[in-house]
């Protein structure tokens, strides 16, 4: 359709129709849903009739070609002007074919990977009827109480933004009309959600308009640059309004500031959320709200359909916001093709094939291999096909591998670790013993562990959280391993085998009791449909471990948040060691996490040498080299993640002591070096000073590179203006 003649069909609307544009309902309420009922249940109590379903404008989460084509089709007769629905899902980590989980594919640091993954995912979406996905998820993480860290890439805010930009690529493409194989994209969660307090989901966020802008909005502002359609909502306040009824946030930060003329939709139920929040009275004051301040679909609650016509007539608002929000979801269904194609690539006999085809699997696989991160190995990775192993731990045969959000994915199709060992050994080589189960265990279920450990060379303890212990709705203050498990390992170590810890779970854990314990852990994720057999990959050497934590890992609760990019303080501790009494520190741990963001390990080695700079001074007219070798000093094939930081010496406002500017994914044979450079402007030393101009500052820098954020060579240089 050409803009005129979605003009005119706007002027066509009935003010009914044009507001039932900006509701989107579950599935059950259209005839041609496999699960639709009589007028009982949610229609019901949220007094939806069939009139206003005539006129809905979105669905969110009906799956498969042939319900999606189902209820389009009844649509299109119940819809006075034939304008088709849009159907969004939450397509997070994949559709069927379950790639890890996002907090994962951050830790591959592998920006081509993740946008493949993600075209596979649109994929796979499409052609089973969907026409959008509740993704990216850009929210800096710095709490790993929080149980949707896992949705996250992580703690840094370039990183965030350099996935994103990934995901939104492999989703949209750059050609929505043409290309069916692809979907459109919805970046999460507008703004701040990842600040919730102590890590309590929904929970209360207060962060100043600075932390904004310098670390929670970049993320979402380069995904905005790379052309995402729809932002997403957030549940929590910002700047003490909720995001939902946000006027600043999203009409003078969103719109006016950054440009975006995409769809605005609220999160599930956020717009009516007000009224518990304490800023709305009723239903009515929080549509008139969230209107005003730019939300143009309204998710799940009825408070649009019921109330958006009065509020008109009682002249609090004009029908030119209501056509202004039309207007932007029928853009979007344009750019879609649904006028013409309403079914879009929906197609029942394509799904089958297309939907975990082997290539897909295959893909995520790969992945999963990329993303586990190897914490520590004390000589015992790989193992070798000719040892006996104990597989022992209540992951140890266990296909709950998808984490949350894992949509149509099928924990059935899952190849567990076990599966995946078994095709590395020879018969009567591996024993299987689950010794506890995730939060309990019996002395049976011990005993029989303990006569497999008995038996074997080598134990692989398969530990972690259940899925259901992250995503949303899942914060836990204690962020250990269950006592189950930490007491398994106890047991395991009494029986002096050497042993493998491989963790499953969504978010950085409190490893004490496990890293001190074992000889080698490997950091796992949840790896997704492929998962069992990725982790057999790495664990016997086929694929060398590559990833690196995008978030650091406590070294206990107390220290939260604990992440890299930290400031000095008018007190800095300096060195752990030091024994100065009125220096910012805690009593009885250190200030350093456990593991630093960027670190993980390699079954070989990487030496850095030769580091420098091109030039000592750079101005704004020009930009400096900086180069270092890299060298493999060890014996195994590997992949090595070279990492840019920058700290700016002294600021206007106070300055981290490192942050990411770049960084570079390399693969070296053994014996062989590569030298890697990276280009250093004045652009990359830009950041938001007390009026929220976004410039750099004349004076010192200094550049590190490394292969953590930890263990970096420093390379000093100054900044001069003209
Ligand atoms: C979540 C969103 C999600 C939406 C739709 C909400 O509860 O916060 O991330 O996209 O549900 O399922």
């Amino acid at each position: 359709m050409k803009q005129s003649e979605l003009l005119a069909l706007l002027k066509e609307m009935t003010l009914e129709e044009k507001i039932g544009q900006l509701f989107q309902s579950s599935p059950e309420f259209f005839k041609g849903s496999k699960n639709r009922g009589e007028i009982t249940g949610p229609m019901k109590t949220m007094n939806i009739d069939e009139a206003i379903v005539s006129n809905v404008g979105s669905v969110l989460g009906a799956t498969g070609a042939s319900e999606i084509i189902s209820i389009q089709k009844e649509h299109l007769k119940n819809n006075r002007l034939g304008i088709p629905l849009l159907f969004m899902a939450d397509v997070i980590h994949g559709y069927q074919t379950i790639f890890p989980i996002p907090l994962a594919i951050g830790s591959s640091w592998d920006l081509e990977l993740a946008e493949e993954s993600a075209k596979v995912a649109a994929k796979e979406a499409a052609v089973s009827g969907l026409h959008l996905t509740f993704s990216p998820m850009v929210d800096l993480v710095r709490d790993p109480r929080w149980g949707r860290v896992m949705e996250s890439t992580g703690e840094d805010a370039y990183l965030n933004g350099e996935f994103g930009k990934a995901f939104v690529r492999g989703y949209q493409g750059d050609d929505l009309k043409n290309d069916l194989d692809r979907i459109a994209a919805c970046v999460k969660h507008f703004a701040g959600y990842g600040a919730a307090e102590g890590g309590r989901d929904y929970n209360t966020v207060d962060v100043t308009e600075w932390q904004l802008r310098e670390y929670h909005l970049p993320a979402f502002k380069a995904v905005l640059d790379e052309g995402v359609k729809m932002v997403m909502t957030a549940f929590n306040t910002v700047k003490g309004i909720p995001a939902t009824g946000n006027k600043w946030l999203m009409r003078d930060v969103l719109r006016e500031e950054w440009g975006f003329d995409g769809v605005v939709i609220s999160d599930w139920g956020a717009v009516l959320e007000q009224v518990n929040h304490g800023v709305a009275k009723d239903d009515k004051e929080a549509a008139l709200k969230s209107i005003i301040a730019g939300v143009d679909i309204e998710m799940m609650t009825p408070t649009y359909v019921h109330n958006l016509k009065e509020l008109i007539e009682e002249n609090k608002i004009q029908e030119s916001l209501i056509d202004e929000a039309v207007l932007r979801i029928l853009e979007l269904k344009n750019e879609l093709g649904l006028f013409e194609n309403p079914y879009r690539a929906a197609d029942e006999s394509l799904e089958k094939t297309i939907v975990f085809s082997d290539e897909h699997r295959q893909l995520a696989r790969k992945l999963a291999t990329k993303s586990a991160v190897l914490l520590k190995n004390e000589n015992v990775l790989p193992l070798t096909s000719s040892q006996k192993i104990a597989l022992v731990g209540p992951f140890a045969n266990n296909t709950d591998l998808l984490g949350a959000w894992s949509c149509n994915g099928s924990t059935e199709e899952v190849t567990t670790l076990a599966e995946g060992m078994a095709e590395k050994l020879a018969e009567n080589s591996l024993f299987i013993a689950e010794g506890c189960d995730i939060e309990t265990g019996t002395e049976k279920q011990w005993e029989t562990a303990k006569e497999a450990i008995l038996k074997a060379d080598v134990v692989v303890l398969a530990l972690g959280e259940s899925s259901d212990m992250s995503g949303e709705a899942a914060s836990r203050a204690d962020i250990k391993l269950p006592k189950a498990q930490l007491e398994l390992i106890q047991r395991v170590k009494q029986l002096n085998k050497p042993t493998v810890t491989v963790l499953f779970n969504g978010r950085p854990l409190d490893l004490h009791g496990v890293i001190d314990t074992t000889e080698a852990v490997l950091e796992a994720w949840y790896p997704g449909s492929e998962g069992g057999r990725a982790v057999a990959d790495l664990l016997f050497g086929d694929e060398n471990p590559s990833g690196k934590l995008t978030m650091s890992f406590p070294y206990s609760v107390g220290q939260i948040p604990v992440y890299y990019n930290a400031f000095n303080t008018g007190r800095p501790k300096g060195a752990e060691d030091n024994p100065e009494k009125y220096v910012s520190k805690y009593l009885d741990i250190p200030n350093a996490p456990l593991l630093p963001f960027g670190f993980g390990l390699s079954y070989t080695n990487f030496e850095y040498t030769d580091a420098h700079l091109s030039d000592s001074i750079l101005n704004e007219n020009n930009s400096i080299t900086l180069t270092v070798n890299i060298k493999n000093t060890g014996n195994h094939r590997g992949e090595e993640v070279v990492q840019l930081y920058i700290q700016d010496r002294h600021g206007e406002v106070v300055r981290p002591l490192k942050e990411l500017k770049g960084f570079k994914k390399i693969f070296l044979d053994p014996g062989e070096t590569k030298e890697v450079t990276f280009e250093i402007n004045e652009k990359m030393l830009r950041y938001h000073h007390f009026d929220f101009k976004f410039t750099s500052d004349e004076g010192e820098f200094i550049a590190y590179v490394g292969p953590n954020s930890r263990d970096v060579i420093e390379l000093p240089f100054k900044l001069e203006k003209s």
